[in-house]
């Protein structure tokens, strides 16, 4: 085959192994696609002494300029994770005219525009598929399959180790705690789980697909987040009883207010297709004006789905080298950025409140909902183990973020009001 195209690879931990071993065993059907012969030059590590399978033809090295700088290379398939010092790296690669696929959510959620930016200056293609949702191909759909239509919400459970321990959670009755230490046991979740148990990682995929779904320049600070830690098993089983189930959702909406976009625990109707997402699977649902609702479902992570994606971006990359039409990928955002505020943020909201069990409690508490407007969809009280106390759990009706923070704050003053539990938002019906 005449046309040969140069790869080097930066990391060869999970992600790369899975690439060297789908360019192995698919060889023949990518040439077969592309016309091009692949071949993986260099591979950046930073431990020369570990041992490692890799091609007869491929060299590792531990020093990145030898690969950024390397005449012979064409494409650089960055998986070794990392911001600041990968974007060095990567600007560098750019610079030397390398085309880019990272599967680096963290990078591109934070420094996105800075590298698109680089690439059109420099006529080099930028692809991210791997960086949102692992094995689904979102960011294509999004790009691809729904660019004649305009996108108006997206939600999605784009984070697998929240995804498993809600789950578990759910259906064995156990402790978020019991859960995670399970997850970590199993290599569901990280030794330090904090960017996915607190909702960060999520945030990250839920920002990439606001700015692509969206053609708005959306910022990771800009979303509103709150994780999992405190969900107990009391809110799985209310939320249960009420007919929702409760999961980590990104929720992104764009109107004519603008977009806000949140990852946060929130109740969704169990005959929501998002409900029966389980275990570490992942799904973007998508609601677009022309095509309705849509929806996306599969791994969100591990060795060949993800692996699946950066090769995939690898041979978009190919085809555009043999049609000679690089440097096109990106199309910039066509919108200025506007982020809703608190009045214009509206969703139904479930509150869970330990109350003193007496006289004219109960229309203290409405008379403080009423000053708002706030009506409500659902409500339950029960006796607990405390002398003189009640559990009570409301649902709303659509409120806005600022009424229901300002209602929940006077709740809060009121000598009757023992503790408020927990808040959550709910989706689904009026
Ligand atoms: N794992 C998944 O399922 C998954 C899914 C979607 C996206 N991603 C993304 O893919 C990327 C890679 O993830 P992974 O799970 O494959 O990571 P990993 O298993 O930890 O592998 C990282 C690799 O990069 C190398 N490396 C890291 N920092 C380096 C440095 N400063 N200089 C040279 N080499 C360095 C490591 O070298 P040594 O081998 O010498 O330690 C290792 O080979 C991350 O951005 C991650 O967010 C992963």
């Amino acid at each position: 085959m005449n046309n040969t195209i140069t790869v080097g690879l930066l990391g060869l931990g999970t992600v790369g192994s899975g690439v060297i071993e789908i360019l192995r065993d698919h060889k023949e059907r990518i040439e077969h696609k592309t016309g091009c012969h692949v071949t993986i030059k260099s591979v950046l590590v930073s431990d020369m002494k570990k041992p490692r399978e890799v091609p007869a033809e491929t060299q590792l090295t531990d020093q990145y300029q030898d690969i950024t700088r390397d005449p012979e290379i064409d494409v650089i398939v960055e998986v070794m994770g990392g911001i600041d010092h990968t974007l060095t790296i990567l600007l560098e690669a750019i610079e030397h005219g390398k085309h880019i696929v990272t599967a680096n959510k963290d990078l591109v959620a934070q420094h996105g525009e800075q590298l698109f930016e680089a690439c059109q200056k420099h006529q080099c293609d930028l692809y991210y598929e791997a960086s949102v949702a692992g094995g689904i191909p979102i960011i294509r759909t999004i790009m691809d399959g729904l660019s004649s239509d305009r996108i108006h919400k997206m939600m999605g459970i784009v984070n697998g180790t929240t995804n498993y321990i809600m789950t578990k959670m759910a259906q064995d009755g156990v402790d978020f705690d019991s859960v995670l230490k399970e997850a970590q046991e199993l290599g569901f979740a990280e030794a330090d789980p904090t960017a996915d148990v607190d909702g960060l990682d999520a945030a990250r995929k839920m920002t990439i697909l606001s700015i692509l779904g969206f053609s708005m320049p959306y910022r990771l600070e800009d979303v509103d987040l709150k994780g999992i830690r405190g969900i107990s098993s009391a809110d799985i089983m209310y939320a249960e009883e009420m007919g929702y189930r409760i999961k980590l959702i990104g929720i992104a909406e764009n109107d004519h207010n603008g977009v806000s976009v949140s990852v946060e625990p929130t109740m969704l109707p169990i005959q929501h297709p998002l409900s029966s997402v389980n275990d570490e699977y992942n799904a973007v649902y998508v609601y677009g004006d022309a095509v309705g609702e849509t929806m996306f479902y599969g791994p969100g992570a591990g060795k060949l789905p993800t692996a699946t994606a950066v090769v995939s971006d690898l041979i978009a990359i190919l085809k555009n080298i043999r049609l000679g039409t690089t440097g096109t990928a990106y199309v910039q955002p066509q919108f200025p950025k506007q982020v809703k505020t608190k009045d214009e943020k509206i969703s139904k909201k479930y509150i869970r409140l330990h109350v003193d069990d007496k006289a004219g409690m109960l229309s203290e508490l409405t008379n403080i909902f009423a000053q708002y407007d706030i009506s409500f969809d659902q409500f339950i009280q029960r006796s607990t183990d405390e002398e003189g106390e009640r559990e009570l759990m409301l649902v709303t009706h659509q409120v806005s973020e600022s009424d229901f923070e300002k209602a929940a704050q006077d709740l809060d003053s009121l000598a009757a009001v023992r503790n408020i539990d927990s808040i959550y938002r709910v989706e689904g019906g009026n």
